[in-house]
This record gives C-alpha cells, sequence and structure tokens, in this order.
C-alpha cells in the first residue's frame, strides 16, 4: 500500500483538458471544461495513475450512525486533498466542535472545514438544494468559504418538496409501521432514482428541466388523484424555486468521478466520508428499519466512481456503547435507568430531529457483521468518556434465540426482534478519562475494556476519542490505522 509507485501520472496530468467533449450528462462543454479537466486521449499511463505516496481512506459508521463520524473525518481531513460525501442526504448530521464553535455538517462533508481541502458530494448523494443552499450560507455565516471549496456531482439525484409529502404520507398511513425516518424525502427521492424517473443535478442546471420536471410532477400527481391525497403540492411554484436554485447551484456543479479520479492520479488522497451507519445500509442494515442508500464500505466507489482498486484503506467508527435513533430491532438496548444515564452523560439527541437517541450496550456480533461487510483495517472507538461513572459496564457477546446461543446477527428482522442479548460485565473505571491522550496512561480497567473489545471483534482498535474536539483523539502507535495516515 505504501509507497506504492504507478508512474504515469503527469503525463496524464499534462493533457490538453476535453472532458467536456465525450460527457452525455447534459451539462455545457464549457462548464465542465472549467471545472473538470481532463486529457485527450485516454491511455494505459492515464489509468495507471501516478506516484502515490497517501492513501485513500473509507470513514464509516460501523453501528446504527451518530458514532462520531464527524469529528473524526474532520481530524483526519488535514491530511487529505479532499473530502467526499457518497451517500444519503440531509438526513445526515455530523458534528464538529473546532474549539468553542459547533458545526453540524448535513450535506456537506466535514472536509470543508479545512482550508484547502476539495470537498465533493459524490453521484450516491440526494440533494434537497434548499437545504444545500441554507447549510452553505449557514456555514459562509460562520466565517467558512464554502463554495471555492466545494464540487457537486452532476449525478447525484435531486429531493423535491413532494418526495418529503410523499414521505410523510407513507410513515403517516394507518396500520404501517413507521420507521421513524428524517422526514427529509430521503427514501421517495431514492425510490424514484431506482425507479429511473428521477431528476439528477445535471438536469437541474440543464436548459431542458423544465420539461423533465413536469414529467415528473405529473407522475406524482397521478399518484396523488389515485390514492386521493389532498395535500397540496404547487407543482409551478417548485418549479420557479428550483429554477433559481439552479442559478446558485451551477458554478459548483462537475463530474465529481473524473475531479476525484484526476486527484488520484495525481498522487492525492482522498477521505471518503460515509453517513448513517452500516446497520442502515439499504442491504446490510435491518431491514426496512433502514435509510434508503448503501452506508457500507462498496457505496464509497458507487457512490464516487472512484474504482475499488483505488481504495487503501476501510475505518470503522463505533460508540463504546450503541445508539439508534428511529424504530427497528436493537437486541442490546437498556430500556433501565442505565439507558437514560448514557443518554444524559452521552448527550444523545439527534443531531438532526433532536430526537432521544435509544441506547445501549456495544454488541460484539454486530460489530463482527459490520466487519466483515466492510472489510475493516481497524476501528476508532469513540464516546469512551461517556462511560465514564459506571461501575461495570454490559457487553452483548452473543445471541439467544429459541434457547440456544448464536455468535451471527439474524437476517430476518423480525427473528432480530426476538433475540435476546447475551452479556458479560466488565469492571468500570469511574475515574475521568476526558482528554488523556496515551493508551497507558488510561485507566487499567479502561485499556482492559477496549483490549475486551479488540479482541471480541477482531479488528485492531486503531484511535481512542474520549471527548468532541479534535484534540481529544489518541491515534495508537503503531496500529494500521497510523500509517495509514502517514
Ligand atoms: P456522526 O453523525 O457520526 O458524525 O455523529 P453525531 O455528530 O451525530 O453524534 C456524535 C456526537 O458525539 C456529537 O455531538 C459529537 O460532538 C460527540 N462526540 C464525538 N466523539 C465524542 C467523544 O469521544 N466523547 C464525547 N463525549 N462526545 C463525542
Ligand atoms: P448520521 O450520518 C442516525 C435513521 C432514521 C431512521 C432511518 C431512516 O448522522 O449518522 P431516513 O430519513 O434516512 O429515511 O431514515 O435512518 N437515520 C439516522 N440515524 N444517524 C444518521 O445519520 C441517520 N440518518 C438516518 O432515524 O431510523
Ligand atoms: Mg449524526
Amino acid at each position: 500500500m505504501e509507497g506504492r509507485s504507478l508512474g504515469g501520472g503527469s503525463k496524464a496530468a499534462s493533457l490538453p483538458r476535453m472532458a467536456a467533449l465525450r460527457t452525455g450528462t447534459g451539462i455545457s462543454r464549457r462548464h465542465l471544461s472549467t471545472f473538470c479537466p481532463g486529457p485527450l486521449r485516454y491511455n494505459r499511463e492515464f489509468w495507471a495513475g501516478t506516484a502515490k505516496s497517501m492513501s485513500n481512506l473509507i470513514v464509516l459508521g460501523a453501528q446504527w450512525g451518530d458514532e462520531g463520524k464527524g469529528k473524526i473525518v474532520d481530524l483526519f481531513s488535514e491530511k487529505f486533498h479532499a473530502v467526499a460525501r457518497y451517500q444519503g442526504g440531509h438526513n445526515a448530521g455530523h458534528t464538529v466542535y473546532i474549539g468553542e464553535r459547533k458545526f453540524v455538517l448535513k450535506l456537506i462533508p466535514s472536509g470543508v472545514l479545512r482550508a484547502g481541502v476539495q470537498a465533493v458530494i459524490g453521484n450516491g448523494v440526494v440533494i434537497d438544494p434548499k437545504a444545500l443552499l441554507e447549510e452553505i450560507h449557514g456555514l459562509e455565516a460562520m466565517g467558512v468559504d464554502v463554495k471555492p471549496q466545494l464540487k457537486i456531482s452532476n449525478r447525484a439525484h435531486v429531493i423535491f418538496p413532494f418526495h418529503r409529502t410523499l414521505e410523510k404520507i407513507s410513515e403517516g398511513r394507518e396500520g404501517r409501521i413507521a420507521i421513524g425516518t428524517t422526514s427529509r424525502g430521503i427514501g421517495p427521492c431514492y425510490e424514484d432514482k431506482i425507479a429511473r424517473r428521477g431528476i439528477r443535478v445535471a438536469d437541474l442546471v440543464d436548459s431542458d428541466f423544465e420539461q423533465l420536471y413536469r414529467a415528473l410532477a405529473e407522475d406524482k400527481q397521478l399518484i396523488a388523484d389515485a390514492f386521493k391525497l389532498t395535500d397540496r403540492v404547487d407543482f409551478k411554484e417548485i418549479l420557479e424555486q428550483y429554477k433559481q436554485y439552479a442559478e446558485e447551484i451551477r458554478p459548483l456543479v462537475c463530474d465529481t468521478q473524473h475531479l476525484l479520479n484526476g486527484l488520484i492520479r495525481e498522487g492525492k488522497s482522498v477521505l471518503f466520508e460515509g453517513a448513517q451507519g452500516t446497520m442502515l445500509d439499504i442491504d446490510f442494515g435491518t431491514y426496512p428499519f433502514v435509510t434508503s442508500s448503501s452506508a457500507a464500505a462498496g457505496g464509497a466507489c458507487t457512490g464516487t466512481g472512484v474504482p475499488p482498486n483505488r481504495i487503501d484503506g476501510i475505518v470503522g467508527v463505533s460508540k463504546a456503547y450503541i445508539t439508534r435513533v428511529g424504530a427497528g430491532p436493537f437486541p442490546s438496548e437498556d430500556l433501565t435507568e442505565l439507558g437514560e444515564e448514557i443518554r444524559r452523560r452521552g448527550n444523545e439527541f439527534g443531531s438532526v430531529t433532536g430526537r432521544p437517541r435509544r441506547c445501549g450496550w456495544f454488541d460484539v456480533p454486530l460489530l463482527r457483521y459490520t466487519a466483515e461487510v466492510n472489510g475493516f483495517d481497524s476501528l476508532i472507538i469513540t464516546k469512551l468518556d461517556v462511560l465514564d461513572e459506571l461501575k461495570e459496564i454490559p457487553v452483548c457477546v452473543a445471541y439467544e434465540v429459541d434457547g440456544k446461543v448464536v455468535y451471527e446477527m439474524p437476517a430476518s428482522t423480525r427473528r432480530m426482534e426476538v433475540i435476546k442479548p447475551v452479556f458479560e460485565r466488565l469492571p468500570g473505571w469511574r475515574t475521568k478519562t476526558q482528554g488523556i491522550a496515551q493508551m497507558d496512561k488510561l485507566p487499567k480497567a479502561a485499556q482492559s475494556y477496549l483490549k475486551f473489545l479488540e479482541e471480541r471483534t477482531g479488528v485492531e482498535i486503531g484511535s481512542v476519542s474520549n471527548g468532541p474536539e479534535r484534540n481529544e483523539t489518541m491515534i495508537i502507535p503503531g496500529s494500521k490505522l497510523e500509517k495509514l495516515l502517514e
């Protein structure tokens, strides 16, 4: 991985900028050639890339989201040239503290907070232009000059207000078991994408947007009529609004797969920022109580257009315990006063919706499952400090189903709802750990707790976070993660 020499990059970089000639995205030639330069002819050297000194890393959630990905990506982004979001939308809420200032990033990669880092919203993301512009303006008001750093994929899909309306209707329907979504229109937008009737950013900024929009709006009107839905949607007003959004967004739009692969060919490094978590992944999560995108590591490639053989490392982020927002099975959930204490100490309230997060204990079979699905090279344990006061800490090490002990996560949600957690209890440390910067300075019981997680999950712990601030994070010397960040 390190020192991998692929050769040929400088030649590729010097070739003329003609990518726009080959684009079929509907975006103007002038626009693409300005923002997404590319060579006239592809040759073997071009594809081979360039001499490479840094790693391309995926950082993603190993549980049900809110593991502290934002904090970690912000910290690591100092070492990367670009940070890319690959799935989800403004259902994500990634919190970053820089000194006294608190940022909650929803659509924009956390890397944007570092001057000079290229922030990319990839094709796998669904974008509500209103939410995006509000986020850009909010960050600008806090002194972050977003626009020069941000690029948005022309292949990303666009969320419209009627997506939210449809979601509200579906979630609120009598007799339906609600998923407890974030009500951002994420699911219905991905539905349109998969049904091949969605509108992409390339369409939004193109001259035939109105035509495509009318076709989609008619489709939605038909559904509304068929189901006798009374919610009023002013399709014309939406059209006018979206034309305005398009004006402001247009300069940020480009072929981001080309941009990212170009950076990689130049020997630059990309950090992929996952949203949600593996247990909310559309394929591998607790279906149907999941989100509608590929939150697992594979999504980083399909959601950015960077091929799998360009990825050097995959890092899972997990809390020292576990939380979940919304409905669905949660074997190690603690519904007692202890669970509430964790919620209080960990301030476990959703960063997007403010909903209280359900709290429970570190789940070994779950983590082994997400490690297998993602191929974690390293694990980052966050919020260790939240456990500081506990006398003993339960860890779910297996499940009991029909009187049998199993170590694997069942695929059936019904089965998952009835399994019982098998707990082992580890001694607590009852000492403040916040801000301790070295593993061997942690209380012995905390070190043993981490060792236990590492041994049972089979994944090396590369970093431990014990506070929300950037500097309240230790990278374990000699770990694989340390090498990946070199
Ligand atoms: P994300 O969605 O994975 O980025 O996580 P969120 O930002 O939604 O939730 C994580 C919360 O935990 C945020 O409020 C962070 O500031 C906070 N946090 C992250 N790491 C730590 C830590 O090690 N200790 C404590 N006490 N808080 C942390
Ligand atoms: P970050 O990136 C935690 C949950 C919702 C709901 C389910 C489906 O901050 O970790 P959706 O609106 O996506 O259709 O809702 O997924 N969910 C999250 N939970 N963290 C998130 O993002 C989440 N994004 C969605 O609560 O249960
Ligand atoms: Mg979050």
